[in-house]
Order: structure tokens, then C-alpha cells, then sequence
């Protein structure tokens, strides 16, 4: 029979009943006539007290071998606790050990360990209050996430993992292939030969569904995606991870002010999730990993989000005074200094800043009037800076073309693209959200490798 969730028994009245719970020791201490145990299974935040009494007839050759790690299966009376710390324990009356653990060998014995060492743990660190707290709060906002858009109507859409586009157009993709990489490759004229592959072209992991979601957009109207995504740059950071997952909306018959309005809208929606369905994992948080962090969430759920150009934002950081490092000016990119510096001290909340230089974005926006500037929009936030990057799409068939052969991608690879400006174009607009960096911001967690399981980075995988 399934055991009981500890969760369960923490939320429910129930008292001098008789329950069994599972879960793995976290700690064992042996006094004259018994012993205390605190498991876990995994299910909230809090351990569960085990009293075992020394009469218990495996006393000696189970429960006192059970060593951290080691898991159990206990059924007794559970009971309001004594003690000023725990509200419940548990009255042994049988305990069966599942699977020993050795405590010579088991890494995480009762000492913290830092998180760049348990990221060496990936198969084991799911079970510290940390990870395990990480893995609650995931869970329950990529839920809040389907619910926002099913509530809205939005269609979820699965787009494909293989692709032939490069959506950012920046060439950074892992390559799918199954040529013999230790034979000569086979080659024509150009170069490989990728008829020769698997799939008779070029293929490579997506970097974006987004393509593919603004074909079912035009022809559902509003949908999401939500999957893995694949980022070969060479980038180190943070905030960084080579395979996360993303979040993309597309609408049908809208512009760049309806997808700032979804946006703050959506964020808003997941600050708050998290606040009202993980209250236990955002107070160790708080308590934990950063303080202040339940603060900032709260402030964040309730911020207006700043609206701004981009040429008033670069306008406003040249005026400011401040020395930079990379000095601001018409026409770069915003660097991290730069997000900081307009969410933290110009606006004092969240920004969404618009109409970047047409130079510095991805083919598909649509370029604005002026002639130098396109229907972009990324949303900033203090302390950790861009969490969305969206745009209104090109949805003109002549000026999309000659974008494409501006920035020296070939038209004919964008066929179906194209085809969707020939046949019934209508202005849509989307954007993308890390969902890492979400859990990052929600969580206080310092490096984005700490809120996904297996994290990939360069010269990282396990
Ligand atoms: O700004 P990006 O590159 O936008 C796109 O990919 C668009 N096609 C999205 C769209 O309009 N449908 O990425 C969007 C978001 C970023 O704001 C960031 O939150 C996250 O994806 N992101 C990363 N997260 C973790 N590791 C990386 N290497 C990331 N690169 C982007």
C-alpha cells in the first residue's frame, strides 16, 4: 500500500491515528531508551520526528543502522508533538529499513555542503532542503504557467526539438547528425555533404520555437509553447545554460503593446504563484539561500512595470553621470550594468524597454517607421536583469525579404516563413521567457545551474 505524504499528515487534524510514511533519514539520535529520527519524502519542506523506542524488537540490527540516506518505511500513532520545534511525531510501532546507507560514504551526511559541490551530486542533491525546495517551486510555476495561458484561452503547441532554421539567426545550434565523425566526411563543392545525413539536410537542435509557434498563430490566433531549448554559445555565466526551457506566447492580430501588457500580465501572475503556493519553500528561501528575497517577490507581484524606449533609456543612463564601464550610447547593446542601473536606480522596479536599433536584433521584428529602430521589447528586472525578450513580427512580405538578405541569410531556407506573409498575413506578436531564470529570480538562487536538474553548460554534462 502507498505510504501517506508527510505533507499530508503536516496539513491534516488528524491525531492518535495509526499512518505509515516512507522517505529517506536525514538525522538519527540515540538516547538511553530510544531514538529520534527525521525523515523526509520529498513532499514539503518539513522533516517528519520518528520516536522508535529501544523495546522495538529491531531495534538494534535496524534502526540503529538507519544512517543518513538509509530508507525507511514506518507505521505507528501519530501524534501532537511535545516539543517546542515539531508540531507532529510519529510513535514507531514497526520500522523496516528499504535500503541501507553507508555513512563512511554517503556525501550527504549532516555537515552543509556548498552548492558547487553538490552540483558534482546532480543524481542525489534533489534530496537537501535546498533542491528539493527548487524542484517543489518549479513544479508548481510551470503549472501556474499553463494555467495562465489555458485561462486565456492560448492553444499549447509542441514545436519540433530538430530543426533546419536558425530562429535568432546567430549560428549558435548544437548540430544533429549521424555521419561518421571518425571517417572523412562526405563532401560536395560547398563543403559537407548533408544530403548525405540522416535527415538529407543540415539539422540542429532548436534555439526557439517561435517559428513554428507564428505558424500555428496564424491559424489559431493565440498559442504558447513551452519545451527545451539549445544555446551553443560559449557563455559562462550565471545565468547561462546551454539546454533551458522556454516560454513562448504568440498572438494573431496583435502589436507590441498588447504583448507588454501579456507580459507584465504573465509575470505578475507567476510572482504571485509562487507566493501563494509555495510558502514554506520561499521562507526557507528567505531564511536560507537569500534574504530578502521574499521581500522582493512581493514587491515585484505588485510593481507596475516602467515603460521606456530604448533611445530614452540610453538617454537617460548618458545624462545620469555615472561611470560605466562600458559607456552608454545610441546603438549598443544594453550590457547587465546598463539593466541594472534603469530598473534599480531610474525606475526602482521592473522596465519593459522598447524599439532597439534594428542593427542589434533578430530578423524577424518588424521595423518601425523611423527606419532604424524595430518593434522589440525586453523586459528587465532589479538584480537579475533581462527575463523576456520579445518583439511584433515582420509580418510584410516585400520588407521581410529584403531583411532576410541584409543580414546574409538565404531566403529559401525561410520558405514556409515567407509563405506565411503571402497567404492572409496578420500583425502578431510574441515574446520568450527563460523559465530558469524565472525560478532563479523566485528562488534567490545565485547560479541559474542550481534551479534544472541536469544542467548543461560549457564543458558541463553528467
Ligand atoms: O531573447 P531571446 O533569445 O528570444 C528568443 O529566443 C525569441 N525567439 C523569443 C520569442 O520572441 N518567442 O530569449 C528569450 C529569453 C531570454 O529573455 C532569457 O530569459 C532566456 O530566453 N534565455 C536564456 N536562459 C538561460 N540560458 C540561456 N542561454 C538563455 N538565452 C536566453
Amino acid at each position: 500500500m502507498k505510504p501517506e505524504k508527510i505533507k499530508g499528515l503536516f496539513e491534516s487534524e488528524r491525531r492518535d491515528v495509526r499512518v505509515s510514511v516512507s522517505g529517506w533519514v536525514r538525522t538519527r539520535r540515540d538516547s538511553k531508551e530510544f531514538s529520534f529520527l527525521e525523515i523526509n519524502d520529498g513532499s514539503c519542506q518539513a522533516n517528519l520526528q520518528i520516536i522508535a523506542d529501544a523495546t522495538l524488537p529491531n531495534y538494534v540490527e535496524c534502526v540503529q543502522k538507519l544512517y543518513p540516506g538509509a530508507s525507511v518505511c514506518v507505521t505507528g500513532m501519530l501524534r501532537q508533538s511535545q516539543g517546542a520545534k515539531q508540531s507532529l511525531e510519529l510513535q514507531a510501532e514497526t520500522i523496516q529499513m528499504l535500503g541501507a546507507s553507508d555513512p563512511l560514504s554517503y556525501p550527504l551526511g549532516k555537515q552543509r555542503i556548498g552548492f558547487e559541490r553538490l552540483r558534482e551530486l546532480p543524481h542525489l542533491r534533489v534530496r537537501t532542503n535546498s533542491f528539493a525546495a527548487v524542484a517543489r517551486l518549479r513544479s508548481a510555476l510551470a503549472f501556474a504557467v499553463h494555467q495562465f495561458f489555458q485561462s486565456r484561452g492560448f492553444v499549447y503547441v509542441h514545436t519540433p526539438i530538430i530543426t533546419s532554421s536558425d530562429c535568432e539567426g546567430a549560428g549558435e545550434m548544437f548540430q544533429v547528425t549521424t555521419l561518421n565523425l571518425s571517417e572523412p566526411l562526405p563532401r560536395d563543392g560547398k563543403g559537407v555533404d548533408y544530403r548525405q545525413d540522416f535527415f538529407g539536410a543540415r539539422a540542429s537542435l532548436t534555439v526557439s520555437g517561435q517559428l513554428e509557434g507564428e505558424t500555428y498563430a496564424c491559424g489559431l490566433g493565440d498559442i504558447y509553447t513551452f519545451g527545451p531549448t539549445f544555446r551553443a554559445e560559449n557563455s559562462n555565466t550565471r545565468r547561462h545554460l546551454s539546454e533551458f526551457w522556454m516560454i513562448e506566447p504568440e498572438m494573431a492580430f496583435a502589436d507590441l503593446e498588447d504583448d507588454q501588457q501579456l507580459a507584465e500580465d504573465f509575470l505578475h501572475e507567476m510572482f504571485s504563484a509562487a507566493l501563494k503556493r509555495c510558502p514554506d519553500e520561499l521562507a526557507f528561501f528567505d531564511k536560507r539561500v537569500l534574504p530578502g528575497v521574499l521581500a522582493r517577490l512581493e514587491k515585484l507581484a505588485a510593481s507596475p512595470f516602467v515603460r521606456m524606449t530604448y533611445t530614452d533609456a540610453v538617454e537617460q543612463l548618458e545624462k545620469s553621470g555615472h561611470d560605466f564601464e562600458f559607456k552608454p550610447f545610441w546603438g549598443m547593446d544594453l550590457q547587465s550594468e546598463h539593466e541594472r542601473f534603469l530598473t534599480e536606480q531610474i525606475c526602482n522596479g521592473p522596465v519593459i524597454v522598447t524599439n532597439y536599433p534594428e542593427s542589434i536584433k533578430a530578423f524577424y521584428m518588424r521595423r518601425n517607421d523611423d527606419g532604424k529602430t524595430v518593434a522589440a521589447m525586453d523586459v528587465l528586472l532589479p538584480e537579475v536583469g533581462e527575463i523576456i525578450g520579445g518583439s511584433q513580427r515582420e509580418e510584410r512580405l516585400d520588407v521581410l525579404e529584403n531583411v532576410l538578405c541584409e543580414k546574409g541569410l538565404d531566403p529559401a531556407r525561410y520558405s514556409d516563413y515567407l509563405d506565411l506573409r503571402r497567404y492572409g498575413t496578420v500583425p502578431h506578436a510574441g515574446f520568450g521567457l527563460g523559465f530558469e531564470r524565472l525560478v532563479q529570480i523566485c528562488s534567490g538562487m545565485h547560479n541559474i545551474r542550481d534551479v534544472i536538474a541536469y544542467p548543461r553548460a560549457p564543458g558541463l554534462i553528467r
